[in-house]
Parts: structure tokens; C-alpha cells; sequence
């Protein structure tokens, strides 16, 4: 089983797109996924139609003890299940301040669930809060989706640090396997430099005790499509909702690349970084996805 919380403290970068659609990926290619939504936002819960109700055990449930995680757990569609979030999570980071072990309660109740799931993932809050460390320490992999655009790396080396700070101390198993370049636009020489930065940040950290010292970019990029904005207000993810767009290609690329299986004739290939040249878009979709204007900006980016 793999485990992975999908994590950045900037919001609106595609950790919830990310988990819903890899998560849904992998679950057409046959996995057997459980996607957590651990963010009060509910976001995650709503991508699926699911009410975040009080009536039905949701993640907050679990985590203040009340529940066991097995009644948490609802399928979504063949291959998925989801434990769904509700707005009383707000609460859960004060509820459980005076909690001993409150780190750790994510770990524990999932402990249940091992050997239940390939893959098991994580959709966590824009925020290194409480609720962020107890995704960190229940699982062993973090893939961060970066938007690779003006400050995107503005905070990331505090990820890091958090990131660090829970394998030293709670998990020695968590390690970053994958920074994800999400609603990407073509051809922005600011994508480039961000990707550039991000290089050499991971290359220093080659072969040293750091958590990232492994990590990579993953090859695949996912682009803006606005196919990918319109499905969770239907309750769809984008196979269902669009399955021929650009959107639901690169997520199937993303799932195959995560299962090893990506082979060089997997099309469409990741557009190279801070190339001037795009795959066309289709007519589908929409004039955000068509190759934007070089960045002139001139803003040196860098690891803060
Ligand atoms: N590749 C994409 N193309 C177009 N729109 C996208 C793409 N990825 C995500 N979006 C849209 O951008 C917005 C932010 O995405 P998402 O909710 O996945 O980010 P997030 O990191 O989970 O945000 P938060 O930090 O608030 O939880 C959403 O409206 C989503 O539908
Ligand atoms: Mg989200």
C-alpha cells in the first residue's frame, strides 16, 4: 500500500483537483484507492456529490474519536473510496490541542485500513496546521503541486522544514516523492525559471539525509483546462465529466508515470518546460490552455 498526502500551505494550487483525478486514475487502472478529504473546505467530498452532512461518519468523526474508520469509508465509483470531510474539521485543530498524541491519531485509525488499498491518499488543507502533521506522519510519501507562477516557491522552503521536523521526529518513514507542476500555462519563461530553481534546489539535496534528498518534478505536467474547473461543480471527476480532454490525458499520464508504467510513447509527452511550443489544445477546450505569451517579468525566483 502506498499512502501519499498531497500537500502545499498555498491554496489553490491543485491538491484537491490532484487527489480526486490521479486518485480516479488509478482506480480506472484497476487500484483499489481510499482518498481522505482532510480539509474542512470539504472540497474534495463535494467533487464526488457526496454531502458533507453531519449524518454520515466523515473524517472529523474519526479523529475526535467517536468513530471507527471502517464506517468513515463510503465507495464513490468502482475502485474508489472516499472518506469524506465536513466543516466541523475547522474545530478539530483547537478540540484537539490538549490531546496527548493528537499528532498521531490520522496514523492510528488508518492502521486498520493496511493492506485494504493500493493506494491511499490524502487531500490536505492549505495550511501546516495540526491537521497537515497528522496526514505527514500517517503516511510515507508527500507529492507537493506547485502552480509554477510569480511566488510559487514563496513558502515552500517552510514546507520543507515542517516536512523535515515530522520524519525527525514522529515518522522516520516520510519521505517527498514528487513536486507536481499543476495549472500550467506553456511557454511562461517564469515557469521555467521556477522549474530551474526547483532543479537545483533538489539537486543539492542528492545523496544528504534530508527527506527530499529523492524527490523529483514529475515528467508529466498538468495543464490549465478548464475542463479540470468545471467538473467538481457537477460532482464529476473529469473522466467522467470529460473524458477526451486535455484535462482527463495528462491525470492518466500522471497515474501511469506514478505506477511506473509510463513508456516514451505515452502522448501527449509533457510539454519541455519553458519551451515556447505547446500541443495544440483541442476545440473542446478552452483559450486559457493555448500557449500564452512569454513571460517578461524578469523575476528571479527563488526557494523561500
Ligand atoms: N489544471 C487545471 N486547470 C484549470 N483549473 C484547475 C486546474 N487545476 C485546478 N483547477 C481549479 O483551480 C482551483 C484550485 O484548484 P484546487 O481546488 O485543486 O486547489 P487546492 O490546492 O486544493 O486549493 P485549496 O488550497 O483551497 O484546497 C479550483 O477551482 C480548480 O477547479
Ligand atoms: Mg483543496
Amino acid at each position: 500500500m502506498r499512502t501519499i498526502a498531497v500537500i502545499n500551505q498555498k491554496g489553490g494550487v491543485g491538491k484537491t483537483t490532484t487527489v480526486a483525478n490521479l486518485g480516479t486514475a488509478l482506480a480506472v487502472a484497476g487500484r483499489r484507492v481510499l482518498l481522505i478529504d482532510l480539509d474542512p473546505q470539504t472540497h474534495l467530498t463535494l467533487s464526488f456529490n457526496v454531502e458533507p452532512d453531519a449524518s454520515r461518519p466523515h473524517i472529523y468523526d474519526v479523529l475526535s474519536g467517536g468513530e471507527s474508520v471502517n464506517r468513515a469509508v463510503h465507495k464513490v465509483r468502482k475502485n474508489a473510496w472516499l472518506i469524506s470531510s465536513h466543516i466541523d474539521l475547522a474545530a478539530a485543530e483547537m478540540e484537539l490541542v490538549s490531546v496527548v498524541g493528537r499528532e498521531v491519531i490520522l496514523r492510528d485509525a488508518l492502521a486498520a485500513m493496511k493492506r485494504k488499498f493500493d493506494f491511499v491518499f490524502v487531500d490536505c488543507p492549505p495550511s501546516l496546521g495540526l491537521l497537515t502533521v497528522n496526514a505527514l506522519t500517517a503516511v510515507e510519501e508527500v507529492f507537493i503541486p506547485l502552480q509554477p507562477h510569480f511566488l510559487a516557491l514563496q513558502g515552500v522552503g517552510r514546507l520543507f522544514e515542517t516536512i523535515a521536523l515530522v520524519r525527525d521526529r514522529l515518522n522516520p518513514k516520510l519521505s517527498v516523492s514528487g513536486i507536481l507542476l499543476c495549472l500550467y500555462e506553456a511557454g511562461t519563461r517564469l515557469a521555467a525559471e521556477v522549474v530551474q530553481d526547483l532543479r537545483q534546489f533538489l539537486e543539492k539535496a542528492r545523496g544528504t539525509e534530508v527527506p527530499w534528498a529523492d524527490a523529483r518534478i514529475f515528467d508529466t505536467i498538468i495543464r490549465r483546462n478548464i475542463k479540470l474547473a468545471e467538473c467538481p461543480s457537477h460532482g464529476l471527476t473529469i473522466f467522467d465529466y470529460e473524458p477526451r480532454s486535455n484535462g482527463a490525458r495528462d491525470y492518466a499520464r500522471l497515474a501511469k508515470e506514478v505506477l511506473g508504467e509510463l513508456e516514451a510513447r505515452d502522448e501527449p509527452a509533457a510539454p519541455e518546460v519553458g519551451a515556447q511550443t505547446a500541443p495544440e489544445p483541442r476545440p473542446e477546450d478552452d483559450a486559457a490552455e493555448a500557449p500564452s505569451k512569454p513571460d517578461d517579468s524578469g523575476v528571479i525566483v527563488t526557494i523561500a
